[in-house]
């Protein structure tokens, strides 16, 4: 018992020690002193980007302490305030917003601390102050520094420097939509430690540097909208915690990648508007994660038959449009039960279509148009409803709809009934049309004159279209 109250007493003791020790510690924080020298080597950074007419007087002991500045963030070492992040741009109402000549000074590779730098619409004109990333001092950064951003500066251009290769604890590297171009700097593969890397919506050229291999800790890798040419460097089969993988939007020629086989955890990959060639391969099918596979414009090439798409379980997007791709759509695309979009136009598919499409559960696009798919379309009534205009299958001059099964407003768009209807035409579609909504049936008509010409000879289409007023004249009157 009174061991119990004496270890009670203790933390009570402890607890407004604590307590104390905190506001205590509150009150440092407020008066902690920043040292000149950093002092001056913040105001002249800011200067540089924001302009001399800052100067800082309102800010008092410093930005820092009482009144800190939208965009700088302060952190004590040994007693001292240090700036560690630096955000430029009109991200807030009262962020610091950037002069139209900015510069960077040479002060900046003195915030010894600073663990974040990014601008943001802020290097405006590539015309009248084009900016370049300096290409020195990095070095002095690159034991704080983790995040790097330009985003939407498009007069930021000149190449990206080769001497970002020594911020080795860079956990963020991304020039977003600015107008930097040359090549891609293989040191790049010396920042081991990255998590994200996006160099998307620059005018980058040359081949993508085959340098990733020490990248295993990367989680988005974004080269996207620039002109990089080339082939898929092998070593991005390294990065193996990957999420993300968007080179879409270049001109990289060659073949898939045997290595994507080892991008276990890759959930959205993005390949379109490429010129990538020599068909589907293998390793694709083992990349279970994928939940986005987008591969359109492409002149891959390929017998859609060749994977076991089944194995691909997580996919809910598949778009590979127009990338010249061959044989029948496999059955085995039925088994993904997640696919919510499926896009196969412009390509060069035969055969039939399945029906068996139509109980993928959560599927609400099917876009099939401008291949050579033949037969019967033999969705139900439902399936055809629900996919409305978001069914494609138009340019398919050997398909058609059957008749009775689709109502008037349901009818595929760009889709000819099937002949086979008219040769049954005698036999059973008399109570049909009794039976049936008169307007279905003068559609049935309209269309039946429209497009058997195609197949049958010229008599037989006037027979058929005889015969069929003959008929409508009877229900008429
Ligand atoms: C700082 O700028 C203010 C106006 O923005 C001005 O009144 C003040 O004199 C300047 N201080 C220095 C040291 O330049
Ligand atoms: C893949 O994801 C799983 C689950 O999120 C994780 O445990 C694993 O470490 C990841 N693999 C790699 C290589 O990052
Ligand atoms: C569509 O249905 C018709 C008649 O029921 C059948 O002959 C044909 O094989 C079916 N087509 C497909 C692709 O299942
Ligand atoms: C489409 O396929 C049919 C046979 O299934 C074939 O006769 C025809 O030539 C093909 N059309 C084209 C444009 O390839
Ligand atoms: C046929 O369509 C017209 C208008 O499109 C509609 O007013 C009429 O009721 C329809 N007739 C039948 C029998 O559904």
């Amino acid at each position: 018992m009174k061991s119990i109250k004496t270890v009670g007493h203790a933390i009570f003791v402890i607890f407004i020690l604590c307590l104390s020790a905190r506001c205590c510690g509150q009150e440092d924080l407020d008066i902690a002193p920043m040292e000149k020298a950093e002092q001056e080597a913040l105001y002249s950074t800011i200067q540089g980007f924001v302009g001399n007419s800052w100067n800082g007087s309102d800010l008092y002991p410093d930005p820092c302490g009482w009144t800190p500045i939208q965009g700088v963030s302060c952190d004590l070492f040994n007693g001292f305030w240090y700036v560690t992040v630096l955000n430029i741009g009109p991200v807030h109402d009262n962020s610091l917003s950037c002069a139209q000549d900015l510069e960077f000074r040479p002060e900046l590779f003195s915030l010894k601390h600073l663990k974040s730098l990014s601008f943001f619409n802020c290097f405006q004109s590539k015309n009248s102050f084009p900016a370049t990333i300096p290409a020195r001092n990095w070095e002095k950064l690159a034991s704080s520094l983790e995040t790097l951003e330009f985003r939407s500066n498009p007069g930021l251009i000149g190449n990206i420097p080769s001497g970002f290769g020594v911020l080795k604890n860079l956990r963020s590297l991304v020039l977003l939509e600015n107008g930097v171009t040359g090549e891609i700097p293989s040191s790049i593969g010396n920042l081991v430690k990255l998590k994200k890397l996006v160099l998307a919506e620059n005018y980058l050229n040359g081949r993508i540097p085959d340098v990733f291999d020490g990248m295993n800790e990367l989680l988005i890798f974004d080269l996207s909208s620039n002109s990089l040419s080339g082939s898929l460097p092998s070593t991005l089969g390294s990065l193996t915690s990957a999420l993300k993988l968007d080179v879409s939007h270049n001109d990289l020629e060659g073949t898939l990648l045997k290595e994507f086989a080892n991008l276990k955890n890759l959930t959205l990959m993005d390949l379109r508007n490429n010129k990538l060639s020599g068909g589907l391969t293998l390793s694709l099918q083992e990349m279970q994660s994928l939940e986005e596979l987008v591969m359109s414009n492409n002149p891959l090439g390929g017998d859609m038959r060749a994977l076991e798409w089944e194995n691909m379980k997580n996919l809910e997007i598949l778009e590979l449009s127009n990338m010249g791709l061959t044989g029948e759509i496999p059955e085995s695309i039925s088994e993904l039960k997640r696919l919510r979009f499926l896009g196969l136009s412009n390509n060069k598919l035969t055969g039939n279509l399945s029906p068996k499409l139509e109980t993928l559960p959560c599927l609400n696009a099917l876009y099939l148009s401008g291949n050579n798919i033949t037969g019967e379309i033999n969705f139900s009534k439902e399936f055809l409803e629900k996919m409305g205009r978001r069914f494609g299958a138009w340019r398919n001059p050997n398909l058609c709809y059957q008749v009775g099964v689709i109502s008037t407003n349901h009818v595929p768009y760009g889709v000819k009934p099937c002949q086979r209807e008219v040769n049954l035409l005698e036999s059973n579609s008399k109570t049909e049309l009794i039976n049936g909504d008169r307007n279905e049936t003068f559609h049935f008509i309209v269309s039946k004159g429209f497009s058997s010409s195609a197949t049958n000879g010229l008599w037989w289409t006037l027979m058929e279209e005889i015969l069929m007023m003959g008929l409508v004249l009877i229900i008429l009157i």
